[in-house]
């Protein structure tokens, strides 16, 4: 491992997090770690699991626990998976192929985005574990089609359908760092905005040396072929998938499809109905409506609402095991973990992911021996205590 990332240095995600910091210029870090508005709701679903107490069986005897789990039938390692982040090549050079590779690498699955920088075929190529492919209208429909074509022939086990895009989020920090002007390709515009890349040499060199600014590989146009890099605002727009889509798109694509961006037990509902085989309970870690309730909140009202008719993830505000502990426990199958692990590839590329993964891991283990619990397959709501108003 990279000592730059190893303990002491780095003891958990808030230090990767320290790390990318020091290493991203501003408009690079502020978009991975930013949120919507006034950031309520980024901050609230870290919050949320605060409220979550647990209740430990002491003097119980752990020798192993077991982490092992199983998402729409394919075997993990771990009850975690890296979820899409888009631009992840704007953090370091071929970040999408080295997040998937450390996943894989894991034992767990990577979920590729759209609004990615490397070709879908070369992140299933890197990765020895599943990759998921994550759907944006981004293009239009037959845009859309092919990249479902592709993404099929490629091997990719899933597919992630997000449906909390009509418009992008006003993320604030993007707007003051000139995410739109750094994209415009216009040198006048970009000019009051250079600066923060300058201040940052080392990404510098790499992003340079990785050819510059990303294009959009998977999102290939008619007359363009790969779509010119637009900031993720502007894609956003173009984004919007409908419940009318899910139709075509369930008829494009043969395996299982995840809905991602259900924030309530009607949306659940309403998932299900149009042919989900899993739902995601997320808020898009507070990047689009800010003030929608946090995601860890909202869990048990949608798992109980589901009834197991479908696996239920959730993702938004997971920093420590001990948060996936609490997830699985009001009902998650599995959580997917965002900025956790951008941290680290903003950091240190791969080894950062993979360190992330590690502490993840470690902090699993650590807690379900506390717990008294000898596998995440036997936790449940008796581990923990939710506030009273949690419905579920
Ligand atoms: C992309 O989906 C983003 O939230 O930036």
């Amino acid at each position: 491992m990279s000592r730059a990332v190893a303990s002491p240095h780095v003891v958990n995600i808030a230090d990767l997090r320290r790390l990318a910091k020091r290493r991203l210029p501003r408009v690079a870090f502020d978009y991975l770690d930013g949120g919507a508005e006034d950031e309520r709701t980024l901050r609230e679903n870290c919050r949320a699991f605060e409220a979550v107490t647990f209740h430990p069986r002491s003097a119980v005897a752990t020798p192993s626990c077991d982490l092992r789990t199983t998402v729409l039938g394919v075997a993990l390692d771990l009850p975690f998976l890296l979820a899409p982040i888009g631009s992840s090549r704007l953090l370091y050079p071929r970040g999408e192929e080295l997040a998937a590779r450390a996943a894989g690498a894991a034992g767990t699955a990577y979920v590729l985005s759209t609004l990615s920088g490397c070709r879908l075929e070369d992140v299933q190529a890197a990765s020895r574990g599943p990759v998921w492919y994550q759907l944006y209208l981004v293009g239009g429909r037959d845009v859309a089609r092919h990249s479902i074509a592709r993404a099929r022939a490629a091997g990719f086990s899933a597919l992630v359908v997000t449906i909390d895009t009509p418009v992008s989020g006003l993320r604030e920090r993007d707007v003051r760092n000139g995410v739109r002007e750094l994209a415009s390709r216009r040198l006048w515009s970009m000019l009051p905005f250079l600066p923060q890349l300058v201040a940052r040499p080392r990404w510098l060199a790499g992003f340079v040396a990785d050819g510059g600014l990303m294009k959009f590989p998977n999102v290939v146009l008619a007359e363009q072929g790969p779509m010119p890099y637009a900031d993720v605002g502007a894609a956003l727009e173009q984004s919007m998938v409908a419940w009318e889509d899910l139709g075509w798109i369930r008829d494009a694509w043969s395996g299982p499809v995840v809905i991602k961006g259900v924030h309530t037990a009607a949306d659940a509902l309403r998932a299900i109905e149009a042919g989900a085989d899993a739902i995601v309970v997320s808020n898009h870690g507070g990047r689009q409506l800010d003030g929608v309730a946090p995601t860890l909140r909202v869990l048990p009202d949608v798992v109980e609402a589901v009834g197991g008719r479908v696996e239920v993830l959730v993702d938004g505000g997971i920093r420590r095991g001990s948060d996936i502990v609490k997830a699985l426990c009001l009902g998650a199958r599995a959580v997917l973990i965002g900025r956790a692990y951008a941290y680290g590839l903003g950091a240190a590329g791969e080894a950062g992911v993979t360190r992330a993964i590690d502490i993840m891991r470690s902090d699993l283990v650590r807690t379900l021996k506390l717990l008294g619990c000898p596998s995440i397959g036997e936790l449940d709501r008796s581990f923990v205590e939710a506030p009273a108003a949690w419905r579920g």
